[in-house]
């Protein structure tokens, strides 16, 4: 049996998703899990031609066209097309740019909050992290003395905040005259057309040194079938393709030709239905939870597929033992203040991309805990 304080207090985000894995109410990961619509089942019925197709076209073509199809889905049109390289999962995407950056320096500036995967890796190779407040960024303060990159999830996780045009081009600006690199996630983009202004035609005429993560594996239930792009500058100078090599040698060809089509098909709509069913999903979320007392959601305007839920004068821990003995799995958000975890222990992370019975059904149950607090 495990003991669920001892995981709450101790876990990482990845630990409390895995032992979610298995549960009905799992709303803690931020993988799709909705239901394949329609037009995605056909594609999964085609899978067999997929993998010939696969099996017989250069392996060059079908990068280049699943980047394509990717990348413009989302208004990319600008990304350098000779300097993307496909990663199995945006962690290792992440890793490459850690060990990438420590070559060159020892200290990032990183958003507050963010996913805990991104501070772990980076302080995994022994970078030291200097907290950025997501205010801060937004409203344009200086970034930190003494760092070699800035990292910036957007949009991000798990508040949805998207970074601006002109925040963007503003920060390339400063990137480039101190010298520091800029680093994005933008794993998220796919579900926030605010966030489909081409980043890569600011990035490329600021002329400061970037890298770019993307990530195919939040937008489709396509059983965790994903990869990770790792896109960066001409002038980046980290040995970021050496750093590639030592990892991996590519992708599944398999996989980039289920990307392209996936993408296709949500250049054909079914993106517009994919923001339409996650918007469902925050409604039914809200309208569920709306009355109790003290609950309030943090993130009015996100569009992202998790929401935070703000549990007033409740704490994670308290509410904790209750939703494992229900096998309701959400993520406390404390181990996204990486700087501050206390910051996060009023709060909850829900994830939107579940078929809306499942969803239904755990924020009942979470209802319900927090009607007894
Ligand atoms: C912003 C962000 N980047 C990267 C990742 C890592 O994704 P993966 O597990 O597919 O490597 C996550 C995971 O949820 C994330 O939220």
């Amino acid at each position: 049996m495990i003991e669920p304080a001892l995981q709450l207090s101790s876990a990482n985000l990845t630990e409390l998703e895995y032992l979610a894995l298995n549960s009905e109410l799992n709303v803690a990961d931020g993988h799709a899990r909705q239901e394949l619509s329609e037009a995605q089942q056909r594609i999964v019925e085609e899978l067999p031609t997929l993998f010939e197709k696969a099996a017989a076209q250069p392996v060059e073509d079908l990068e280049r066209a699943a980047h394509g199809a990717f990348l413009h889905l989302f208004g990319q049109h600008c990304y350098p097309s000779g300097r993307v390289l496909s990663c199995y999962a945006s962690s290792v995407a992440m890793e490459i740019l850690a060990r990438s950056l420590v070559t060159e320096t020892d200290a990032v500036a990183l958003i507050h909050p963010t996913f805990d995967n991104i501070p772990d890796i980076l302080r995994g190779v022994g970078l030291r992290l200097v907290p950025v407040e997501e205010d801060a960024l937004h409203s344009g303060e200086p970034i930190p003395k003494g760092v070699g990159c800035v990292f910036v999830t957007t949009p991000n996780n798990p508040t949805g905040r998207v970074l601006s045009a002109e925040r963007l081009a503003a920060l390339a600006d400063e990137c480039r005259s101190r010298d520091v690199v800029l680093a994005l996630d933008t794993s998220f983009r796919g579900f926030d057309t605010r966030a489909h202004y081409d980043h890569y035609a600011i990035l490329e005429s600021s002329g400061c040194r970037w890298v770019v993560i993307e990530d195919t594996g939040k937008l489709w239930p396509t059983l965790d079938l994903k990869v990770g792009l790792l896109l960066y500058s001409e002038n980046v100078g980290l040995p970021i393709p050496r750093i590639y090599s030592d990892i991996l040698l590519g992708v599944s060809p398999f996989i980039l030709a289920l990307v392209e089509r996936f993408a296709e098909e949500a250049a054909g709509g079914g993106l517009a239905d994919l923001h339409a069913f996650i918007a469902g999903g925050r409604r039914l979320v809200r309208e569920a939870l709306a009355d109790l007392p003290g609950v309030t959601f943090l993130d009015p305007s996100s569009r992202v597929s998790v929401e935070r839920v703000d549990l007033g004068d409740r704490r994670c821990a308290d509410i904790w033992p209750e939703l494992y003995e229900r096998q309701v799995h959400a993520l406390p958000c404390t181990q996204f203040y990486w700087a501050d975890p206390s910051r996060g222990e009023h709060s909850l992370r829900i994830a939107l991309a579940r078929p809306y019975t499942a969803l239904g059904a755990a924020v009942r149950e979470l209802r319900s805990v927090l009607t007894e607090h």
